[in-house]
């Protein structure tokens, strides 16, 4: 298969990446960093570029999937927390901040994909349980990932031939986690509470133990209607 991952230097994103890897898939991932795991595969090919700088995707992204005449699935994961606090404290330059990386950067991506006319079977942008479910703290993050649910089924509605899904990836240990768990003040934000307890245990594994989990719940994701969003929990 050629799969596209955005955000491949760390978490979810190398976890998956690493494990198309193995199964001899060719994978393209598009991050700021490298991540040297990755670099020993020859059927890996790596674009270090800010997504949110859109006129430079638009310029360097054609150029990197030149070789690909179609993908079989394309992997919107690249993503960002924010600031965990009460959205009424945040200031809303940096809640759009959040917006250009979690939405706009991914409809940027795509449209750069469908105009270089190359075929696509599956998108799964990767949301969060945080997207229809709302806590204290967490007010950028879930807006952008509602967002990210309905970029999903807008764009499900105008290409039919490609099967999108807005995929819940459930709790996997990474970056986001890491400042999840710095949180001192868990009383304010009882989400935080519950994801400290649940790290550094079962049901919070990291990237590469997850990985063939999530990889398996794409595949089923596709049994569900275009433009779903589907929790891997509830598969
Ligand atoms: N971990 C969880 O439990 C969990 C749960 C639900 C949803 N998610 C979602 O899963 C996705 C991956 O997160 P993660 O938990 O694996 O966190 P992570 O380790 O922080 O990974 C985030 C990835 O996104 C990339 N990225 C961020 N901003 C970027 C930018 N402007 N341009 C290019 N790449 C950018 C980062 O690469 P660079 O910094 O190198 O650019 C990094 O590879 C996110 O969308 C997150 O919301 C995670």
């Amino acid at each position: 298969m050629n799969i596209l991952i955005t955000g491949t230097s760390s978490g979810i994103g190398f976890g998956i990446a690493l494990e198309f890897l193995k199964q001899g898939h060719k994978v393209y991932g598009i991050s700021r960093r490298k991540n040297k795991g990755l670099e020993p595969y020859t059927n890996f090919e790596h674009l270090s570029i800010d997504l949110t700088n859109y006129p430079n995707v638009k310029k360097h992204v054609p150029r990197f999937i030149s070789k690909v005449s179609t993908f079989d699935l394309v992997i919107l994961n690249a993503g960002v927390l924010g600031e965990i606090r009460w959205a009424t404290e945040q200031d809303v330059d940096a809640m759009k901040a959040v917006m250009e990386i979690n939405v706009w950067a991914n409809k940027v991506l795509l449209d750069v994909l469908f105009g270089a006319k190359k075929p696509i079977s599956q998108v799964c942008g990767i949301s969060s349980k945080a997207s229809i479910r709302s806590t204290p703290g967490w007010g950028p993050y879930s807006m952008s990932k509602a967002g990210l649910n309905m970029l999903m089924d807008v764009y499900a509605k105008e290409f039919n031939e490609t099967h999108f899904t807005a995929f819940a990836p459930g709790l996997v240990d990474s970056e986001i986690q890491e400042k999840i768990y710095r949180i001192k003040d868990t009383q304010h934000y009882p989400s935080a509470h519950r994801l400290q307890k649940a790290r550094y245990t079962d049901d919070m594994p990291n990237a590469v133990k997850a990985a063939p989990m999530l990889i398996e719940g794409m595949q089923k994701a596709l049994k569900y209607p275009s433009g779903s969003f589907v929790d891997v929990r509830d598969m």
